[in-house]
């Protein structure tokens, strides 16, 4: 570590247990279940979704793609189920319901126009995260996580979100944008179709229903054989149509742990099978040597040239968490990826030392120091820290919704209203915000273009 100015500062200001930076044994659970609390606790600073006049579920859209709400909750929900910390149930429960929108597909009318596939999937996973951990479902009226997911992946399963078009290799494959007007409608972007391939590789697990588990493989397939997986299990950011060529060749941690996350589950359903094993077994691989070089994770498609965009730091903390819900899923991986794990988790933690309190956890993991404080970087080293603990079954606290469990329940229901109180508008205009579905492509253009 370089002896800078702004290390003599933190020295001078780390007195413990006044401006308290946050420390860890990591092969301790207490430890790390305090040290979560605390990131956690921080994390929702950056929230204020549930004050009057603002909307629920999401971070301030001026800063955050509307999707990131869905990584928050996630990571909360993870907390949750990790450290059997019950504290946040009634804002997740709030900001998940919030969002679901008319149908129950997280397409609220609100969003609908700049949504992506992207964007819906990233909320559908989240709902899956609700009922992988049992959280607390709605009333009975309403849709229950599963059922919401299921929304979510039977829309994408519909010709109108695929490539329509056999004269070319990317025949159905699942588009970036849902809608023709906005831009991106004719990439095919890898995370969409991993987290539909997600989606259904756990709702198959969760429902027990295999026509959802060949569905999600055919998309897995579709991947590989355009070249978007390759042999080596890199995991490309995308391509255009209708030529499906001219890869662009980017690589974020994200998109290839949902797609290891959904390999892990599909694993699992198939009990054990052969072909998954050496899936699971090779991301897994790849996913360490690029993702951890040294044991601690890093964005290389913009970390090392300072290119990271607002959405891009929440990337680390989705790449801990799939991680540990492959072990869950895919015990025999437990011995090559914890141990990463853990490592990557201190340096994540030793980079909380920032802000007012002394304690906000920045991005530069590998360099242990604070260095950006915002909700993607926060939520990263709490899913990191969380990554290391076991899945506990948690007593739903049934203060939000019906207090029932999620027991893979995949059926629809209609009604999405939400039991909340609503809010007035702020005045803030919806149509000034362009480009919610950011995705890694504009980032990724970005690179390219600095290269050119
Ligand atoms: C649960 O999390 C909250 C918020 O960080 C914290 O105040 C509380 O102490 C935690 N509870 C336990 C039992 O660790
Ligand atoms: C939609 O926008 C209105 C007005 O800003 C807001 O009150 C409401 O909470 C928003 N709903 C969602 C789902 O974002
Ligand atoms: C199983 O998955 C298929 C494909 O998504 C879906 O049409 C069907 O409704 C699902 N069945 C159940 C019981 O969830
Ligand atoms: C499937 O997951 C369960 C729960 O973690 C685990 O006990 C079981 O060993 C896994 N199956 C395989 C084939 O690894
Ligand atoms: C790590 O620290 C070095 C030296 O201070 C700096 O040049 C580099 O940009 C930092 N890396 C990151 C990822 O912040
Ligand atoms: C959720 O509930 C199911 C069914 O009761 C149970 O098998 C499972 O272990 C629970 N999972 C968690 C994480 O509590
Ligand atoms: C899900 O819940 C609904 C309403 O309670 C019920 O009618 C349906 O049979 C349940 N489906 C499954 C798969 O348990
Ligand atoms: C609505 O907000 C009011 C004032 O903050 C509060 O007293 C009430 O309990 C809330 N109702 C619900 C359903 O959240």
């Amino acid at each position: 570590m370089k002896f800078s100015a702004g290390l003599l500062q933190q020295l001078l200001f780390a007195v413990p247990g006044v401006l308290g930076a946050i420390t860890v044994d990591i092969n301790d659970a207490e430890s790390v279940k305090a040290a979560a609390a605390l990131v956690a606790d921080d994390l929702l600073t950056f929230y204020q979704g549930d004050e009057l006049g603002e909307t629920p579920g999401i971070l301030n859209y001026d800063d955050y793609y509307w999707w990131t709400g869905s990584v928050l909750w996630g990571s909360l929900l993870d907390f949750r189920a990790r450290t059997g910390n019950t504290t946040y149930d009634d804002v997740i429960f709030q900001g998940l319901q919030w969002q679901v929108g008319d149908n129950n597909d997280y397409l609220p009318r609100n969003w609908t126009a700049t949504e992506g596939n992207d964007d819906q999937g990233l909320w559908a996973q989240a709902a899956l995260v609700a009922a992988q951990t049992n959280f607390t479902e709605a009333a009975d009226a309403q849709a229950q996580w599963p059922a919401i997911a299921q929304n979510v992946f039977t829309e994408q399963s519909s010709d109108e979100r695929r490539v329509s078009d056999s004269d070319t290799a990317c025949d159905g494959a699942l588009r970036w944008q849902i809608f023709t007007f906005n831009n991106g409608y004719n990439y095919v972007n890898t995370i969409s179709n991993a987290l539909y391939f997600s989606l259904g590789a756990q709702l198959a697990w969760l429902n027990d229903n295999k026509t959802a588990s060949d569905e999600a493989i055919k998309t897995y397939d579709l991947l590989t054989s355009i070249g978007l997986v390759t042999d080596d299990f890199d995991v490309y950011d995308g391509l255009t149509v209708p030529e499906c060529d001219s890869i662009n060749k980017f690589q974020f941690s994200y998109v290839a742990a949902t797609l290891l996350e959904g390999a892990a589950y599909t694993y699992n359903y198939t009990g054990g099978d052969d072909t998954w094993k050496t899936r699971v077994d090779g991301h897994v691989s790849n996913i360490l040597s690029i993702f951890f070089p040294d044991g601690v994770a890093v964005e290389p498609s913009c970390e090392s040239i300072e290119t990271c965009t607002s959405d891009m730091y929440f990337f680390k903390g989705i790449l801990h968490r799939s991680l540990a819900w492959t072990m869950k899923m895919a015990p025999h991986t437990a011995d090559t990826i914890l141990p990463v794990l853990k490592t990557s988790a201190v340096a994540a933690v030793s980079t909380c030392t920032g802000g007012d309190n002394g304690r906000m956890c920045g991005f530069a993991w590998s360099n242990g120091t604070f260095d950006v404080s915002n909700a993607g970087a926060q939520s990263s080293v709490l899913g990191a820290l969380v990554s290391v603990l076991e899945i506990t079954d948690v007593a739903s606290s049934g203060s939000s919704g019906s207090g029932s469990s999620s027991s893979g329940n995949g059926s629809s229901s209609s009604s999405g209203s939400s039991s909340s109180n609503s809010t007035s508008t702020d005045g803030k205009s919806m149509g000034t915000n362009f480009g919610i579905s950011f995705s890694a492509l504009f980032g990724a253009l970005t690179i390219a273009a600095l290269f050119a």
